[in-house]
């Protein structure tokens, strides 16, 4: 049993939420709720909140991250943002590869890869978005295609690197629908996620390695999730949105 060593990190991911105002808002009600918290507690906030955000979280335990990262350095990418341009304000965590950069804005497990590299080469802390579609579940695929994203999104880690990477099970058939997979289903590919993790870098990486589960997980669903043995935590897309469920989540987490 390595839960207990293994540190729970409760993610939020904001999406295209929220404006500055209201950013302060949810960061200024958050703080108390966080404060006691052992978990980790991270939010994962739009570019155009990062500023509000580190301001705002300086000096208490909620760290701060970015929803994507560009694999360039600099250069000819209108609309990018590289690991640099976020490490200089300070930002220490980026969530890659979500099911909605894949869905909607051509995301591959290669540029899933390349990103990764760029953040942990910049000395970030990955969220490797990872998850399989309706389809796939229903044509049994389900531990291949989730194989295949980890393989090739950690293809140029190192041993070493990979402490910094937090993996999201995060089925899309449950991101945003309120059909949250059973503790059971999110336990079983979360293990099996940890066992690949181990066929690449050794046991001892993966037992150390944070492996959240991620879609329609709220303050109502959290505490079976969480007492799974592979499920160190969450990434929680709605319920991050409101104060006072996103405590709720990080109260379970630290308990
Ligand atoms: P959800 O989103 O909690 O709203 O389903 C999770 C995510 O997309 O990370």
């Amino acid at each position: 049993m390595n839960k207990a060593l293994r540190k729970a990190v409760i993610a939020g991911n904001w999406k295209m939420n929220k404006n500055r105002k209201e950013a302060a808002e949810l960061i200024e009600a958050l703080k108390p709720i966080a404060a006691d918290k052992t978990c980790g507690v991270v939010i994962c906030v739009p570019f155009t909140n990062l500023e509000t955000a580190m301001r705002l979280t300086e000096g208490t335990n909620i760290e701060v991250g970015a929803e994507n990262v560009h694999f360039e350095k600099s250069g000819a990418f209108t609309g990018e943002i590289s690991a640099d341009m976020l490490t200089e304000m300070g930002v220490k965590y980026v969530i890659i590869g979500h099911s909605e950069r894949r869905q909607y804005f051509g995301e591959t497990d290669e540029t899933v890869c390349k990103r990764t590299m760029a953040a942990l080469e910049a000395g970030m802390t990955v969220i490797l978005c990872v998850g399989e579609t309706l389809e796939e579940r229903e044509l049994g695929i389900t531990e291949e295609i989730v194989a295949k994203q980890v393989k090739v999104a950690l293809s140029q880690a190192c041993e070493k690197c990979v402490k910094n990477v937090i993996i999201a099970y995060e089925p899309v058939w449950a991101i945003g629908t309120g059909k949250t997979a059973t503790a059971e289903q999110a336990e079983e590919v979360c293990a099996f996620i940890r066992k690949t993790v181990a066929g690449m870098f050794g046991q001892a990486a993966a037992d150390g390695m944070t492996i959240q589960y991620g879609g329609s997980m709220n303050e109502k669903n959290c505490a079976e999730l969480l007492a799974k043995e592979n499920i160190d935590g969450g990434l929680i897309g709605g319920a991050s949105l409101v104060a006072e469920k996103f405590g709720v989540l990080l109260e379970e987490a630290s308990k």
